[in-house]
């Protein structure tokens, strides 16, 4: 088999780029490990940048999201003496959009059918050979047989545990890390959400974060130790804990109910350079982690995208070889803003084990500064609402 650029990874990153592609008509095929109603069963953060939605209407996949999406014009930090509103419309003139990733991958998966696209699931094994010369090559195994497919790129759109940041050599690669010492436990409920506006509370109990989906499906998430385990938390001490750490009035409001899903997601901030290797591209989670806090990972992911489609098309239909040869540099240039952006969020609103008592009354003082400076709160919203690519 032969095509312009084989994808390996069907997730959000994958899907985006294929689609992307296709409408260029720059052929592609997808290869991905698992089948696609396991894909679709992770759930993962639900936060647009107003860059995000646009590249979904490039994509010609946003008729589902301009009708569900909720718009957010702002969001709440809190400690348990502040609530500080950070308002995104009127300190930039933009917004934020509420929509499950899991919907935007859904909607992806239905366009890709409409065009046809080549999507291989349940694949194994995946090889990627001859980076280095003028065409490479994709082998996999599928239902116990070996394939190949020759191609011209291969875009890397694996996620962090994937096949293609690793088939570049070790001693070329450049990896930077942070780990953080505890993990948020996640749950989603069929109940109205707590504020209309996300709360992202910094309490002495620690960090709470109260989301939604829609009008009635609510995502709540709290701090916990990494050795914790799922089981160890009833619904009842999942509400009682969330409401400890959530401001009294809305703790007060809270409607609870059972919990449909219910998981402890470790914290990580990840980078590794540079984004190519020969005709190899690497996209999204592939080559970058962000901790949740600042609702970066999939939005981080789209800018990739941008940046590589346009690349990838001005290479194989304009013969121009500028994007890709400036790929990894631009990426990499917006991906590090927004590593710090999501540290700096997780350090200002995370409880660190063991930390001194100086470390709260500098979460407390950056609140406070926030609370009280336009300037400080512009500077956040600006980065929340995503830089521009
Ligand atoms: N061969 C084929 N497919 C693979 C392989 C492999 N060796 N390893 C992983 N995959 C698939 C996974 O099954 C998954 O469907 O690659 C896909 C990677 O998807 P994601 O992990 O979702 O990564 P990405 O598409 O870059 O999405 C960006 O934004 O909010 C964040 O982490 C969140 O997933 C999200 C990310
Ligand atoms: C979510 O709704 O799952 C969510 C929202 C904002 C975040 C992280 C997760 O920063």
């Amino acid at each position: 088999m032969k095509t312009e650029v084989v994808i390996i990874g069907g997730g959000p990153s994958g899907l985006l780029l294929s689609q992307l592609l296709n409408r260029a008509n720059v052929s592609t095929v997808i290869l991905e490990r698992a089948t696609r109603a396991r894909v679709l069963s992770r759930i993962r953060a639900g936060v647009l940048e107003p860059g995000t939605v646009q590249m979904l209407h490039e994509a010609g996949v946003d008729e589902r999201l301009k009708r569900e999406g909720l718009e957010h014009n702002g969001c709440f930090l809190t400690d348990d003496d502040l609530m500080v509103q950070i308002n995104f419309r009127q300190l930039t003139g933009k917004s934020v959009t509420v929509y499950g990733q899991t919907e935007v991958t859904a909607d992806l998966y239905t366009a890709q059918d409409e065009m046809g696209a080549n999507i291989v699931h349940e694949v194994e094994d995946v090889a990627i050979q001859s980076l280095d010369q003028t065409s490479s090559s994709v082998e996999y195994t599928v239902k116990g047989e070996r394939k190949r497919i020759d191609c011209a790129y291969v875009a890397g759109c694996d996620g962090f545990h994937g096949v293609s940041r690793k088939t570049i050599p070790a001693a070329k690669r450049r990896e930077f890390e942070r780990v953080y010492p505890f993990g948020w436990l996640g749950i989603l409920s069929q109940t109205p959400p707590a504020n209309e506006e996300l709360i992202y509370a910094n309490s002495s109990r620690g960090f709470a974060l109260a989301s939604m989906r829609n009008k009635n499906l609510s995502r709540y998430y709290v701090q916990v130790p990494l050795s914790d385990e799922p089981d160890a938390w009833s619904d009842d001490r999942f509400w009682q804990e969330l409401r400890s750490r959530l401001p009294a009035e809305t703790a007060d409001a809270l409607v609870t109910g059972p919990s449909i899903e219910k998981s402890i997601a470790p914290l990580r901030s990840f980078a590794s350079e540079p984004l190519r290797w020969g005709n190899l591209f690497l996209v999204g989670d592939a080559a970058h982690i962000v901790p949740p806090t600042g609702a970066k990972g999939l939005n981080l992911a789209v800018s990739d995208v941008f940046y590589l489609h346009q690349a990838l098309i001005d290479a194989l239909k304009r013969d121009n070889n500028a994007g890709i040869d400036a790929y990894s540099e631009r990426a990499l240039a917006r991906i590090w803003k927004a590593m710090r952006f999501s540290w700096q969020m997780t350090n200002m609103l995370h409880q660190f084990d063991g930390e001194d008592s100086f470390a709260a009354r500098m979460r407390k003082a950056t609140l406070s500064h926030l609370a009280q400076s336009e300037t400080a709160r512009r500077e956040l919203a600006e980065n929340y609402i995503g830089l521009p690519f």
